[in-house]
């Protein structure tokens, strides 16, 4: 590896020896000059990289939707969370660990009372949902991360008036907003418009509905039904118009959650709405099916590549399909790599790219421009164009 190669690649790893120095400052340091142990006890409350959770209940809120109820397995709190958080979950799927992201869907104040819900929707092509969906039983124990994401409400950046547009199973992050408005958690208005293609493929209707009574004028759902006519709720799609009839836009921020299609289809309504960019906030864009359907992609065939991958003092040889990210490729090699978001924003699986080419989406290219400028990729949302060299943190 080349000087320059080596010094970036001590960049990736900075992170870990950092820890490593301080813990070793730390232990070696006078008692009376280390950190008080309930800050940092404090800090691992608030941020645990791990949390062991037990399936308490399953609520079958649709023929391809459940609603799981997960408790501390070492009883007491879950860790606290902003409504419309995530929690990565780590699965074993055919001897593989896979991560997936999940909205947590109860409010911040069932995490005091020691339980979050999760809604998992069974898809087609769906390959850890699914096995989520089929395999979580009453009584199993689950790994999960600390809950993260930036799709929550925050009276500095935000507008007190919060319109939510959420389709399909994006509907749970404003579940947990709406119950946290209610229980007093969140201090905003929320008018929330739910695109379905009928009332019987939603979920949490009736409970909107309660919540909607119970939250003193703050809460209020709108149904967008794109297959039926019924009284009280607007037909079609979700658009600019239907936003400014219900609310008024201009002093407003807008959340918008659920498949990639809405956020291609929201893309151009919100250009009709005249907000600056902050006030316009999209959830996670999620892994792309097939990057052949991304704007941009150079390649028009599946093609196969080989990847030299280099952890700690580790080298793998694996293989890489051009239409898979290098994320899926390193899973699929039972390769022990981190992730959180599978969107690339949160960073969390930033890599060094020693040699070869990568496509990376510019709708979810968190990168920073550093890390751009010195070779990393985010390999949740990267796909490869070629044979790569790369190295890889541990999880
Ligand atoms: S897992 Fe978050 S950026 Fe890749």
């Amino acid at each position: 590896m080349s000087q320059e190669n080596m010094s970036k690649t001590l960049e990736t790893l900075g992170y870990a020896q950092t820890l490593r120095k301080r813990a070793e400052a730390i232990s070696k340091a006078d008692a009376s000059e280390r950190p008080k142990p309930h800050v940092n006890q404090l800090a691992e409350e608030l941020h645990p990289r791990r949390q062991d959770l037990i399936i308490e209940s399953i609520i079958e809120e649709t023929d391809v939707m459940r609603t799981f109820r997960l408790k501390s397995a070492k009883g007491g709190p879950v860790a606290y969370f902003r409504a419309g958080q995530y929690i990565p979950f780590y699965i074993e799927v055919e001897g593989s660990m896979l991560s997936r992201p999940y909205s947590i869907s109860s409010s911040p104040k069932d995490a005091l009372s020691g339980f979050y819900e999760v809604t998992i929707q069974k898809k087609v092509g769906g390959y850890v949902s699914n096995y989520v969906y089929e395999n979580w039983k009453v009584g199993d124990k689950v790994t999960a991360g600390g809950p993260e994401g930036n799709f929550y409400y925050t009276r500095l950046r935000d507008s007190k008036n919060v319109i939510g547009v959420s389709g399909g199973s994006g509907v749970t992050p404003f579940r947990a907003m709406a119950k946290a408005i209610v229980d007093k958690t969140m201090d905003t208005n929320l008018t929330l418009f739910y695109g379905i293609n009928t009332m019987a493929d939603g979920i949490y209707v009736e409970e909107f509905k309660t919540l909607e009574k119970e939250s003193n004028g703050k809460f209020k759902i709108i149904f967008v039904l794109a297959k039926e006519e019924k009284e009280g709720c607007e037909k079609g799609f979700i658009t600019a118009e239907m936003l400014n009839k219900h609310c008024n836009v201009s002093e407003s921020s807008v959340f918008i959650c659920g498949p990639q299609g809405l956020y291609k289809h929201m893309y151009d309504q919100t250009e009709k709405l005249s907000l600056r960019k902050k006030f316009i906030r999209y959830e996670l864009f999620g892994e792309t099916t097939s990057p052949f359907e991304l704007d941009g992609y150079p390649m028009t065939e599946v093609q196969e590549f080989d990847m030299i991958v280099h952890q700690n003092s580790v080298t793998y040889n694996i293989k890489a399909k051009s239409d898979e990210s290098v994320t899926v490729a390193l899973e699929r090699a039972g390769i022990d790599a981190p992730s959180k978001c599978r969107s690339g924003e949160c960073g969390y699986c930033r890599a060094y790219i020693i040699k070869g080419d990568v496509f990376i989406p510019e709708d979810t290219d968190g990168r920073r421009g550093r890390d751009k400028e010195l070779g990393y990729m985010h390999p949740c949302c990267s796909y490869p164009l070629s044979n790569i060299e790369m190295v890889v943190p541990r999880r």
